[in-house]
């Protein structure tokens, strides 16, 4: 992937444009944590599905039909996540929600916490969080009128699971074909048609209802800035394209 710098003329073009903006939101994907060493989903010979298609790894029914396959491999990221730290992209958003207040909104599809981790508050994670456990299924003691079982009393496993009614535990992610977390999207969509402004960073855009947010805040007249070092589906809807890595582009963008 090659990726170029935009020119600083460029740059300050859109830094002038962004900071007549009353409400800005981010919406950021896989690419904004890949220079803290995340791999993202679809690059070719590194990303996280390179060995499997995500219906094998990331639905319910792959869990159910295997899962300690599905465990290990969310185990395998969260070992993974443990040793990353946040880059320079993550820490500009973070630190220009600090001088401006309630100007930026975070909306990301990531689950490896590294905007929280850079300071970044009431993170609208679309995606859920990789940090997070549930259980697969509702359990029955709740259905019963009883205090249900705890994930984290679980026994350990692959997957843990509850020794009283057998419950399987999950990472608390959405999977294909799940809904999002309730009430997170509908911030995300009143954020996008209220803003003045959006950064697409580092998504393929390929991703629904998460993409179709960009396409929200164009409907609603927000100027669309894609950052990306390579083409992506939201090109379509971008007023401007930042060709680069979100860690060179946002410091400079975002130094406001
Ligand atoms: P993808 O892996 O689909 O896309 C990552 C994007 O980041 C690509 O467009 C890359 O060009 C770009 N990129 C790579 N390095 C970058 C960098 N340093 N700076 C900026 N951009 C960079 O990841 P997502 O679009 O996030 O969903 O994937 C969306 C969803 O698909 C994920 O949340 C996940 C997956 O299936 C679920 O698990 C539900």
């Amino acid at each position: 992937m090659s990726a170029t710098i935009p020119g600083l003329s460029e740059l300050s073009e859109v830094r002038v444009r962004l900071q007549a903006c009353r409400h800005i939101v981010a919406l950021t994907g896989a690419g904004v944590s890949a220079e803290s060493g995340v791999p993202t989903f679809r690059d070719a010979q590194t990303g996280l599905w390179s060995r499997f298609e995500p219906e094998e790894l990331a639905t319910e029914a792959a869990f159910r039909s295997d899962p300690a396959r599905v465990w290990d491999w969310y185990a395998w990221r969260r070992t993974l996540l443990a040793t990353v730290r946040p880059n320079a992209g993550h820490e500009a958003l973070a630190q220009f929600a600090r001088r401006h207040p309630g100007r930026l909104s975070v909306v990301t599809q990531n689950v490896d916490g590294l905007h929280q981790a850079a300071g970044s508050d009431d993170v609208l994670a679309l995606h859920g969080t990789l940090a997070g456990d549930r259980w697969l299924d509702a359990c029955p003691l709740v259905q019963s009128g009883v205090a249900g079982c705890d994930p984290q009393e679980a026994t350990a496993g692959h997957p843990p699971r509850c020794t009283t009614c057998g419950n399987l535990v999950r990472p608390d992610v959405v999977w294909f074909g799940e809904p999002l977390p309730e009430g997170v999207l509908a911030r995300a969509g009143a954020a996008a048609r209220d803003c003045d402004a959006m950064l697409v960073v580092g998504t393929s855009g390929a991703v629904y209802p998460a993409a179709g947010l960009a396409e929200i805040a164009d409907a609603a007249g927000a100027l669309v800035v894609v950052v990306n070092p390579a083409a992506s589906e939201l090109d379509r809807v971008a007023g401007v394209r930042l060709r680069g890595t979100s860690a060179a582009i946002l410091p400079p963008l975002l130094d406001f």
